[in-house]
C-alpha cells in the first residue's frame, strides 16, 4: 500500500478551546488510485490531507493520535529534513489556489526549473529544457515562448495546469488535489479535472482527490471516502456510492447534485449546519441533521461498519438506508 492513514487524530487549539478537526480518520491510496475525499466545509478534509504532506500549522495544530504510512514508513517518526525530502520527490500537492501557490515575481520557467536544480542538481540550461517539456505534458500552447512568463500572465486554467506541472516535476508517488479545479469555470474544470486523471493513469500515480462537488469524483475516483465532522462516514467503492449510499450524510449529498433531467425542480439541501468541532454531538455527530436518526444515535457512536469487504458506513442503519 502507498499511503495509509491509521486513526489521525488533529486538533487546534484556540483561545475559544480545542477544536477536534481529524476525530479518528483511517483511509488508504494504492499506487495507481484515486480517492476522492468528500464533504462539507469544515469536515477536515485540507486538515487531514495537510497532516499527510507535513505542512499543518503546529501550532495551533496538533497530532494527538494515529499514523501515517508512505511506503510503509511512518512519517510522523521522521525528523524535519527527512519530511521534506519526500514532499516534492514522494508527495506532492495541488492547490485551489494556483495565483497564491506560485510565486508572482519569478517566471514559470524558473520556478519549474527550480525544483530540478535543487532535487537533481541539473543546470539552469537543462532545468529549462525540463520546464518547457513539463509545460508541454500539460498542454500548455506555445510552452517554449511561454516559459519566461510570470504567473498573472496566465488564464486561470492554465495557471492551474502550471501548479500540475509542479506537481509532477519530481513524478511523485502520491499526489495530493485539494479542490484543484473549485476556482475555475465549469468548461475548464472538466479539461483540467480530464488531464489530471490522464496524468496519474499515465505516471501510474495515487491520487488524493479532495472535494466538495460528488459531480466531478464519478469519472475519476475509484473510491470515496465521505467525511463529517472529522470522520469517515462512509468510504466505499464509487459505484458501490452511486447505486445506493449506505450513510444518510451520503444521501444527503448525492441529493444535492443538480441534475440535468429534473430541471425546475428544487434542489435538496441536507437541512442545518455542521456540528461545532469544539462541542460535537454525542453519539453520532450527524443526528441533529438526519432524517433517519432513532434514540440509538443520540447516544452512541457507530463504529465504521462493514458493509462489504470494500465498503463501511459509520450509520447504525446502513440496512435501511441501503435499501431505502
Ligand atoms: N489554522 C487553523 N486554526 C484553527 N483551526 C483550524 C485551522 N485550520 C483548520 N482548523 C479547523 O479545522 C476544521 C477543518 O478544516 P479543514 O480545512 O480541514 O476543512 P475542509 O473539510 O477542508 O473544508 P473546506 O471544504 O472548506 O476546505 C475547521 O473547521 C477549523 O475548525
Ligand atoms: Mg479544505
Amino acid at each position: 500500500m502507498l499511503l495509509e492513514v491509521r486513526e489521525l487524530q488533529v486538533e487546534f487549539r484556540t483561545q475559544d478551546g480545542v477544536a477536534h478537526a481529524v476525530n479518528g480518520v483511517s483511509y488508504e491510496v494504492d499506487a495507481g488510485e484515486t480517492l476522492a475525499v468528500l464533504g462539507e466545509s469544515g469536515s477536515g478534509k485540507s486538515v487531514t490531507a495537510q497532516a499527510v504532506m507535513g505542512i499543518l500549522d503546529m501550532p495551533p495544530g496538533r497530532i494527538t493520535g494515529g499514523q501515517i504510512l508512505f511506503q510503509g514508513q511512518d512519517l510522523l517518526k521522521l525528523r524535519e529534513e527527512e519530511r521534506r525530502k519526500i514532499r516534492g520527490a514522494g508527495m506532492a500537492m495541488i492547490f485551489q489556489d494556483a495565483l497564491s501557490a506560485l510565486n508572482p515575481v519569478i517566471s514559470v520557467g524558473d520556478q519549474l526549473g527550480e525544483m530540478f536544480v535543487v532535487h537533481r542538481g541539473m543546470s539552469a540550461r537543462d532545468a529549462r529544457a525540463k520546464a518547457v517539456e513539463l509545460m508541454e505534458r500539460v498542454r500548455i500552447p506555445a510552452a517554449a515562448q511561454r516559459v519566461r512568463d510570470y504567473p498573472h500572465q496566465f488564464s486561470g486554467g492554465m495557471r492551474q495546469r502550471i501548479m500540475i506541472a509542479m506537481a509532477l516535476a519530481l513524478e511523485p508517488a502520491l499526489i495530493i488535489a485539494d479542490e484543484p479545479t473549485t476556482a475555475l469555470d465549469v468548461t475548464v474544470q472538466a479539461q483540467v479535472m480530464d488531464l489530471l486523471a490522464e496524468l496519474q493513469r499515465e505516471y501510474h500515480m495515487g491520487l488524493i482527490l479532495i472535494t466538495h462537488d460528488l459531480g466531478v469524483v464519478a469519472d475519476v475516483a475509484d473510491r470515496i471516502a465521505v467525511m463529517y465532522a472529522g470522520k469517515i462516514v462512509e468510504s466505499a467503492p464509487v459505484r458501490d456510492i452511486y447505486k445506493a449510499p449506505a450513510h444518510p450524510y451520503t444521501r444527503g449529498l448525492l441529493d444535492s447534485i443538480p441534475r440535468l433531467d429534473q430541471k425546475g425542480q428544487e434542489l435538496y439541501a441536507i437541512k442545518g449546519l455542521p456540528p461545532n468541532l469544539m462541542d460535537i454531538p454525542p453519539g453520532c455527530s450527524f443526528h441533529p441533521r438526519c432524517p433517519m436518526a432513532q434514540d440509538v444515535c443520540r447516544t452512541d457512536e457507530p463504529p465504521l461498519y462493514e458493509v462489504s469487504d470494500v465498503r463501511g458506513s459509520a450509520c447504525h442503519f446502513w440496512r435501511e438506508c441501503l435499501n431505502g
